[in-house]
């Protein structure tokens, strides 16, 4: 793990490099300008101090000198806020195919869980070279999942799912901090990242014989009676979920509502909230009763019903 002073965390994915870049080229052009105006203002206030005799001048106008002042920032700016969009976009929207990850935020601990099933606390090994999604989720406060080597950071907040993803590119253990204040404890909610060859980590993961998200989200499904309704054939009264992740339903009502992980969150929590157009709104809500870590299980579960489906994905940069 890093120890020492640094200025700036090592870059330990792909995202850091690029992220990296803008940062410098923000600091070399504020750093230009906030030269140019001292040396101009230090320059004037000597070339233009109070002497006898001499007398303020109206100024003239000059039009070029204003087109030029005009242009220039414009054109930064333009260039500032199309990198910075592309870099947010692909450091927000993960990659198809990602080593999908579901990470419970509680006072004060960091709880992984792996797609295999395996658990881990306060530590988190993934494999290097492979998109990884995280999603977060939270069991009382605001907590936040910040990896300074990846430049990452999300905030798993309370009844809602957030997602991040990052590639690692180099073996090796990283900090894994909580970046929002969260309470008493706030400051040891801490962890290591471990990146390691995938061989290594597939034999990390494998021989792991608990149940995996997915077949307790399925237990869950029949557990909690979803299934009753959600089954298809003569008795189905609600929307048949297989094949649905992913997809845009229509709702009762008018509009339309993307059929991802926050989506069945709140359907589980609030069923009235965005009603499926042609269904009764007579799901009863499961708020209270499912635990986050059943929440993520049971979202495993439902997008397990859709193989072949994502939410809006983007290639990998
Ligand atoms: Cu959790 Cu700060």
């Amino acid at each position: 793990m890093e120890q020492g002073f640094r200025l700036f965390p090592v870059q330990a994915s792909a995202f850091a490099e690029r992220l990296d870049r803008l940062y410098w080229f923000l600091i070399g052009v504020s750093g230009f300008f906030s030269a140019l105006i001292i040396i101009l203002l230090l320059v004037f206030a000597v070339k233009y101090r109070r002497r006898p005799g001499r007398v303020a001048e109206r100024t003239k106008q000059s039009l070029g000198l204003e087109l030029i002042w005009t242009v220039i920032p414009f054109m930064l700016v333009m260039v500032i806020f199309v990198w910075g969009a592309d870099l947010f976009l692909d450091g927000t929207i993960p990659p198809q195919g990602a080593e999908e990850i579901y990470v419970v935020g509680k006072q004060w601990m960091w709880k992984a869980q792996h797609s295999n099933g395996r658990r881990e606390i306060n530590e988190l090994h993934i494999p290097v070279g492979r998109a990884v999604k995280v999603t977060l989720a939270s069991e009382d406060v605001i907590h936040s999942f910040f990896i300074p080597a990846f430049r990452v950071k999300q905030d798993a907040v309370p009844g809602q799912s957030r997602t991040m993803w990052f590639e690692p590119t180099r073996p090796g253990e990283y900090h894994l901090f909580c970046a929002e204040y969260c309470g008493t404890g706030h400051s040891k909610m801490i962890g290591r990242i471990v990146v390691m060859e995938d061989m290594a980590y597939q034999t990390w993961l494998g021989g792991y014989t608990e149940e995996t998200p997915v077949q307790a989200g399925e237990k869950l499904f029949t557990q909690f009676d979803c299934v009753n309704c959600h089954a298809s054939g003569r008795r189905q009264r609600c929307p048949n979920l297989t094949g649905l992740y992913g997809t845009t339903v229509q709702l009762t009502g008018g509009g339309t509502a993307v059929f991802d992980e926050a989506y069945i969150r709140e359907s589980i929590l609030y069923p009235k909230a965005k009603v499926v157009a042609g269904f009764e709104p007579i799901m009863p809500t499961f708020r209270g009763q499912v635990t986050e870590e059943e929440m993520l299980e049971l979202i495993a579960y439902i997008k397990s019903l859709s193989p072949t489906q994502a939410v809006p994905e983007r290639s990998a940069p």
